[in-house]
């Protein structure tokens, strides 16, 4: 079992290991004390892990209710949003009563703006059940649900209690989700660390789950540490991202976020390269891996479709766009061109 603290605007512990649906009563009861605790999670996660986590939190006091919502990204809107509150409030929760995240990001971040507005602020608990939902969404504090107009566009910072990554609940993975997750660590390894990306390219799908959950939740850690809202390094973990946020709006999201940020990660390296940024081996590299976690490499869009999409981009400031680009396996700077450029620079990518 690892601890990693997080040092953000309130200090919270990621704790790593497995058999952690078992003990999480025990680990929640040294942080907030019993209260009415209501787990939100989905269907599907429901089936296969909320009665052992409302045993081992009913075994340490609390008594405990859920919320079960549709499983998917749909779930993640204003309806339900507002659905999750009005169940809190007509149950008579408190500011001294918490709320447990137990699934994917879907409902991370739902219960994490739950958590952050019901009584303009209740206590949460991540129990991340993706590998997208242990590297990335669980730690950092983004809170967020869909609007019409875009994904995300309603939420706020707000950090966990405490995360708990129960590594067992990845067997029960469906392979997309794995490997969407997986375009995620990859992410990782790229930006800012060449011995777990060559831990990966060593042992493909034989990789060490924890040492890389660790891993990756360690740099993100940092990440967040140095930049917690969002405003300068934070922005390394969009690697893959633009281009990606590109490919899921043409393809109407029919493309995974995690295939189209490998698709993404693979068209940056690739211009990288062309504009002498990067090596040739780091594309050879990339798609060595993306290919051993059966994750697409290319697209059939055009460098001006993508382009087109990046106009509405969030990530877009003052007519700029901020690019991650990586150096060398390892290693990734940020780089502001103009938005108009930024058709020509993927050009040599795609
Ligand atoms: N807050 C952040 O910093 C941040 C960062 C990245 C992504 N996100 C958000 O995360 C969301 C995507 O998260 P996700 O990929 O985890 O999607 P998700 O929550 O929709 O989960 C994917 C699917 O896997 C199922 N599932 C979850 N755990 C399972 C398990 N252990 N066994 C079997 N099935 C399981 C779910 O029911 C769901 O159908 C998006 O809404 C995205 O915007 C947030
Ligand atoms: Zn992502």
């Amino acid at each position: 079992m690892k601890r990693i603290k997080v040092n953000a605007s309130n200090k919270y512990e990621v704790v790593i290991g497995s058999g952690l649906l078992d003990t999480a009563g025990e680990e929640i009861s040294k942080l907030i004390k019993p209260c009415k605790l209501c787990i939100l999670t989905d269907d599907t996660v429901a089936g296969y892990y909320l009665e052992k986590l409302k045993c081992s939190l009913t075994a340490s006091g609390y008594s405990v209710s859920e919320y079960i919502i549709p499983h998917g990204e749909e779930s993640k809107n204003i309806s339900t949003y507002a659905g999750f509150l009005n169940y809190l409030a007509s149950n008579g929760f408190t500011r001294t009563d918490a709320l447990a995240a137990l699934g994917g990001g879907v409902v991370g971040d739902l219960c994490g703006f739950t958590a952050a507005t019901y009584l303009r602020g209740v206590k949460y608990v991540q129990i991340p059940t993706t590998i997208l939902a242990m590297v990335d969404s669980s730690v950092g504090g983004k809170t967020a649900v869909d609007l019409e107009a875009g994904k995300n566009l309603c939420g706020a910072f707000y950090q966990p209690t405490l995360v708990l990554c129960d590594c067992d609940t990845s067997k029960t993975l469906p392979s997309n989700i794995f490997a969407d997750g997986m375009a995620e660590v990859i992410k990782y390894g790229v930006i800012r660390d060449s011995k777990l990306f060559e831990h990966l390219y060593e042992n493909k799908l034989n990789f060490d789950f924890e040492y890389v959950i660790e891993t990756c939740v360690d740099i993100k850690r940092d990440i967040v540490e140095n930049d917690e809202f969002d405003n300068g390094i934070r922005q390394l973990l969009n690697f893959g991202h633009t281009v990606g946020h590109g490919i899921e709006k043409l393809s109407n999201f029919g493309i995974s976020h995690g295939s189209a940020v490998a698709i993404g990660m693979m068209i940056i390296t690739k211009a990288a390269a062309e504009n002498n940024i990067c090596s040739a081996e780091c594309i050879t590299k990339l798609n060595t891996i993306l290919n051993a976690f059966s994750l697409p490499t290319s697209t059939e869009y055009t460098a001006s479709q993508l382009a087109k999409t990046a106009e509405s981009d969030k990530k877009r400031r003052a007519g700029n766009i901020t690019l991650v680009i990586p150096k060398s396996i390892g290693q990734a700077d940020l780089m502001t061109i103009p938005t108009t450029d930024y058709e020509k620079f993927i050009a040599a990518g795609v």
